[in-house]
């Protein structure tokens, strides 16, 4: 049975991971838990780029052998993901033999079919874009910053015909109106479809490029790192095997905007096209996060943000929950550490965990620590109850669309009519009542607990690890599927659990993180 199936971007190996990589791997994740809550079976991939010029480099700058630096930094991005709850079914690295052997075959199989030629090139060349460039990439007559230093370079290399598809990509692009998410990327793409398009140096000679993954029919040459790379989406399930169709086409590529157009845009959909293999179903391109004013983040500048200095002081679910509310997927958006305390404060502290922690004091105050059923006698009651089911279908057309952003907002406005419901209410209150004051104190109880369990029923894509402690603070397990998610009964007669704080406060001695957007 075919599964949905979603890929990132596998890293580069040359450095630790950091914000970007982690937000990449957060809404991959959001995604999948997403599809999977709609009973999808889903399949998430991601993984390490292990080959080219720069891991080379890096690796005779540390005097490492590059494939140790490899085996290193996997563990390091390994690490990342396991710390930000990012729960991907299969890690690909390029080093692989499962790897390398569909590389090469696929290369064979190109060759064979008249799809690649060697030739003598010269012109500008990107050491670090690590691909030939045009007079025509530069911006207001200089070299994008991306190209480091830009070389004449005049090279026998091997070349794929991408020249002959270009009628084909822009027919099937202005076809399928859907293929790149949000749109005003494909129409980019489109934009630079109206250039002719060069041929695709695939190769590099191994007296300049050895880490890299040998040219089956010319020991000489190992295969340019974008090409080596985009194989990985169908080398890591099973290219060539009967399991293959279990997976392909991808359902989504999750990658940054950065890595678009050309490389997914343009090479891949080529590739596969010339390989007789179907396209993926969407490329998904988020924005970037950048630092205060919109400056690039680098380590060199000394602005970037380390998501697992974040995790180990907030808590990971902390930082998936700013990280995916602060970005409109497809625009970039500006890190800033101040609006992270603040929210941090405002929504989870407070918001969030002042309604839990409330809840659960007092059924076990009043209730004798067993959660009563939600009555539906009052107004205030029925507009609760409307509400959260109104939320549910709006968080799952939300997050559907990728709108992680729009599904958290609603989800907190859920929090906070709970939060006001209980002010109006005053149970503390009630339960100096008499016989009808207990009847409306249990039944505003019920009704707030189960709202709850709707608002973290709906938040598990982003908060895994918190949605657990809360419900488990709640005393029901999680039900973990949208469609059949509505007000009902089910925490009626639970038995609460123990109370812990999930989002404490912290020292603002800690909370003086890095400098960078203070
Ligand atoms: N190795 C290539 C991808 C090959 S995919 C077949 C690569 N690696 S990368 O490490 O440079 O970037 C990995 C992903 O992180 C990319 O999708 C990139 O857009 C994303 N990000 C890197 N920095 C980022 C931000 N500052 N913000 C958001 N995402 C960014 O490219």
């Amino acid at each position: 049975m075919k599964r949905f199936y979603l890929t990132t971007a596998i890293d580069y190996a040359n450095g630790s991971p950091h914000l970007g990589h982690a937000y990449e791997k957060i809404l991959a994740d959001a995604i999948v838990r997403a599809r999977r809550l709609e009973g999808v079976s889903c399949h998430f991939l991601t993984g390490l780029d292990e080959h080219g010029q720069k891991v080379q480099e890096t690796a005779e700058r540390l005097g490492r052998d590059p494939q140790l630096l490899c085996d290193g930094m996997a563990k390091e991005f390994q690490a990342m993901c396991q710390r930000m709850g990012v729960a991907y079914d299969d890690y690909i690295r390029t080093t692989e033999p499962r790897h390398r052997e569909v590389v090469k075959d696929i290369l064979r199989q190109l060759n064979r079919k008249g799809e690649i030629y060697k030739a003598v090139y010269g012109g500008l060349y990107s050491v670090r874009a690590e691909r030939f460039v045009q007079e025509k990439d530069r911006i207001d007559g200089r070299w994008p910053e991306d190209f480091g230093e830009v070389i004449e370079l005049e090279e026998e290399n091997y070349f794929f015909r991408l020249s002959n598809y270009q009628d084909w990509l822009v027919d099937f692009l202005q076809k399928n109106s859907n293929f790149i998410f949000p749109a005003h990327r494909q129409r980019q793409v489109l934009e630079f479809l109206k250039e002719p398009l060069n041929d695709l140096c695939i190769s590099r000679p191994k007296s300049r490029l050895h880490w890299g993954i040998e040219m089956p029919f010319d020991g000489d040459y190992v295969t340019y790192v974008w090409f080596d790379a985009l194989i990985n989406y169908i080398s890591a399930v099973g290219y060539g095997t009967e399991n293959f169709s279990n997976f392909w086409p991808a359902d989504v590529h999750v990658i940054g905007k950065d890595i678009l157009s050309p490389a997914h845009a343009v090479y891949w959909p080529i590739m596969l096209h010339a390989l007789d293999l179907p396209l993926p179903r969407c490329l998904l391109a988020h924005g970037w996060w950048l630092a205060k004013g919109g400056a690039k983040m680098s380590k060199s500048e000394g602005n970037a943000v380390h998501p697992m200095d974040y995790a180990d002081i907030y808590g990971s679910d902390a930082f998936r929950y700013f990280v995916l509310r602060e970005m409109n997927v497809g625009q970039d958006s500006n890190f800033s550490h101040d609006l992270f305390v603040a929210r941090y404060r405002a929504d989870l502290a407070n918001d969030l965990g002042n309604l839990l922690s409330r809840l659960v004091s007092m059924v076990d105050r009043y209730c004798g620590g067993t959660v009563p059923a939600p009555a539906l006698d009052g107004d205030l009651e029925k507009e609760l109850k409307s509400f959260a089911e109104s939320t549910v279908a709006h968080v799952r057309e939300r997050c559907g669309a990728y709108d992680f952003a729009g599904a958290l907002e609603r989800i907190f406005s859920l929090v906070q009519a709970a939060n006001r419901y209980l002010e109006c209410r005053e149970p503390w209150k009630l339960a100096k009542g008499g016989p009808e004051e207990q009847k409306m104190l249990r039944d505003c109880l019920g009704s707030g607990v189960e709202c709850l369990r709707i608002g973290a029923e709906l938040l598990f894509p982003a908060m895994p690890a918190a949605v657990e402690k809360m419900l488990a603070q709640l005393g029901v397990e999680r039900a973990g599927d949208w469609r059949v998610l509505a007000w009902g009964k089910s925490t009626a007669g639970k038995k609460i659990g123990k109370r812990t704080i999930l989002f404490p406060p912290v020292e603002e001695e800690e909370d003086a993180l890095p400098p960078l957007s203070a």
